[in-house]
């Protein structure tokens, strides 16, 4: 490798590793020196570089932000508060290089409204391998953290994959599905990674991703859309803030849930709160479309409505939202295709 070369190869490593605000005007001359001096290390070592910041590499990160917007857009049926707010949270933090917290996301709703489906979207527009990125990680509480028993070891061994993921990669994602039945013990355990702090041991954790995922103030936010409904008013009129008191309340007061339990929302570790919106009829068929789409078969809106006419919705006497979302239209579609 040229001489060249290795220089710039050490001003990304500072341009990574958000290292370059650190560096004031007098100590650069001293930085160009201790370049000069490193090359040969870097030279000879350079793998384990490359290992260690290997996320810093464009090649396996890059957020698209008009990929980000399209998929929205065109991917996610009838959510367009969710939509709104993902977009803008994750176009804004992605595009600050110095941002004073990880970002932090708390995906609320029904079952089957798209929570994972959205954070597959989010991963797909940061990560060049999306989900099965190194650098994204799923923590499912009933898979990965079974046995309150267990408690002390689960949070420990948390603690560390977290920290030894960011050290690898500022720009990690971690995404706690079930986070109401997380432990409330475990939750405070990833709390100190979520806050403002500059570093802690060493680590940066403000260039990474935390989204939960829960059905806590699933049934409010359905309260406030049947409203809307019965009101004869369109589903988009819905804003954020007729959801917001309500659904806050709700998460506030579910004793059993862990979000509850900790400070987590006290404290404005949350940085947005994402209500998803129950599903309709008309949801339904999109979903069952855009299905027969992703399997190579030509949409057909007769099959999709057949298929959507079989869904359960309730309440059952108006029949208006689909009980299970859009999540059994896979393999409905087996039966009918
Ligand atoms: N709003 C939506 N737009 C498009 N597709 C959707 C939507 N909601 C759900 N789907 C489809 O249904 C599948 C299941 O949805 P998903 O797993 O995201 O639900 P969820 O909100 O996480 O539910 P749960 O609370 O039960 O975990 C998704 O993979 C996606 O294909
Ligand atoms: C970003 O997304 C858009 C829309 O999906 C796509 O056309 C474009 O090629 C993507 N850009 C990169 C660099 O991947
Ligand atoms: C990163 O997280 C995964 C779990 O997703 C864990 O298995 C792995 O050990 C962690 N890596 C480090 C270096 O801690
Ligand atoms: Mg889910």
């Amino acid at each position: 490798m040229k001489p060249k070369k290795k220089h710039l190869l050490l001003l990304w490593m500072f341009i990574c590793s958000g290292m370059t605000e650190a560096i004031e005007p007098i100590s650069t001359s001293i930085a160009v020196g201790m370049a000069a001096a490193l090359t040969g290390f870097l030279a000879s070592y350079q793998n384990i570089f490359y290992y260690f910041h290997e996320c810093c590499r464009p090649e396996w990160i890059s957020f698209n932000k008009t990929g980000l917007q399209v998929d929205l857009e065109r991917k996610l049926f009838g959510q367009h508060i969710a939509s709104r707010i993902i977009l803008k949270a994750v176009t804004g933090f992605m595009s600050n290089d110095n941002p004073r917290k990880p970002l932090v996301l708390s995906l609320h709703g029904w079952t089957g409204t798209g929570k994972n489906f959205v954070s597959q979207l989010i991963a797909e527009n940061i990560y060049k391998e999306g989900m099965d990125s190194n650098f994204v990680h799923i923590f499912t509480s009933e898979l990965h953290f079974p046995h309150a028993s267990q408690l002390e070891t689960y949070k420990s061994q948390l603690q560390q994959w977290i920290k030894g993921n960011v050290t690898n990669c500022a720009h990690s994602m971690f995404i706690f599905d079930e986070m109401d039945k997380m432990h409330p013990g475990l939750i405070d355990g990833i709390k100190p990674y979520l806050d403002y702090y500059d570093k802690l041991d060493g680590v940066s954790y403000r260039k990474a991703i935390f989204i939960f995922l829960s059905n806590a103030g699933g049934e409010s936010i359905i309260q406030t859309a049947l409203n809307f409904w019965k009101g004869g008013r369109d589903r988009e009129e819905i804003e954020l803030r007729d959801l917001e008191t309500e659904l806050s309340l709700a998460v506030f007061n579910n004793k059993k849930s862990g979000l509850w339990h900790t400070s987590l929302i006290d404290k404005n570790l949350v940085d947005f709160f994402v209500p998803f919106l129950p599903l309709e009829f008309r949801h339904i068929v999109q979903c069952a479309m855009a299905e027969m789409k992703a399997r190579g078969l030509k949409p057909d809106q007769s099959v999709a409505e057949q298929v959507a006419e079989d869904v359960v919705y309730f309440p059952k006497a108006e029949r208006v939202f689909s009980v299970k979302g859009c999540k059994t239209i896979e393999s409905k579609l087996d039966y009918y295709a």
